[in-house]
């Protein structure tokens, strides 16, 4: 293994150059001006800024979910762009968790089930995924609501039930876009604390997109963008390595 590949194992998220636009031609415009940005193993993040500023595009850049322009993206020292695409499937899987801005549940499956689709994605059996699902929405307060159609859950739920769905595959690397908007103070806390000892625990990588000041005190450290730069950066209490 060469030194330069050594040291991107090393990392949960290494960023480098990344510039990414949108449009064509004349109506062409860059949303993010070389991001640099690295996340360890066992570290909190979170990325904060005005609306526009290109959070949701950096983390969906993260997520495998959008191309950029220019630079490389990480993960865990893998190289999204070197997979094709049935080996970036396959490695999402696997390694990804997601929470969506705007919840992403399908509609007409109960809320345990939404959960268990990570799982079955998989190869775990249905009864046992199921089970494990009930489990996890119990853990977030959730006992009473497995059975029931997201169009049957609060805005605060919904978010649960799309938090539970994006940790139950235990992947390495969970990316949240506003995982708290809809959660009241006490709910809000009780995510953050457990995803907070899933990251402590497991050292597992964690990026929160959001502008709930109520949080931030469970962050490592928090990198606000402006305009699609990184323009300032803090650290909580950790250092940095
Ligand atoms: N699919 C898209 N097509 C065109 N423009 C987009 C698209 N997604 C985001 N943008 C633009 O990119 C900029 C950053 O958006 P976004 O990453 O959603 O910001 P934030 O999450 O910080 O509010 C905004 O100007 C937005 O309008
Ligand atoms: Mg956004």
């Amino acid at each position: 293994m060469t030194h330069e590949k050594k040291d991107l194992t090393r990392w949960a998220v290494v960023l480098s150059d990344i510039h990414k636009s949108f449009g064509k031609n004349e109506l062409r415009f860059e949303v993010l001006h070389s991001i640099h940005l690295k996340v360890q193993k066992g570290e909190l993040l979170m990325l904060v800024g005005p609306s526009g500023s290109g959070k949701t595009t950096l983390i969906s850049i993260i997520a495998g979910i959008l191309s950029f322009d220019k630079g490389s993206c990480h993960l865990f020292g893998q190289s999204l762009n070197a997979l094709n695409d049935k080996e970036k499937t396959s490695f999402r899987l696997k390694n990804l968790g997601y929470v969506f801005q705007a919840f992403n549940l399908i509609p007409m499956l109960t809320a345990a089930e939404n959960v268990s689709i990570p799982l079955l994605l998989n190869g775990i059996k249905k009864n046992q995924a199921l089970s494990i699902s009930r489990d996890r929405l119990s853990q977030f307060g959730l006992k009473d609501k497995t059975e029931m159609l997201p169009t049957k859950l609060s805005g605060g739920e919904q978010q649960r039930v799309a938090i539970a769905r994006a940790v139950i595959h235990n992947p390495r690397l969970i990316l949240c876009d506003e995982p708290t908007s809809a959660l009241d103070y006490e709910n809000g806390k009780k995510i953050l604390s457990h995803l907070r000892s899933i990251v402590d625990q497991e050292k597992k990588g964690l990026i929160i997109v959001t502008h709930d000041q109520r949080i931030f005190e469970y962050a490592d450290r928090i990198i606000e963008l402006e305009d699609g730069r990184i323009a300032k950066e803090a650290n909580n209490h950790k250092q940095n390595l």
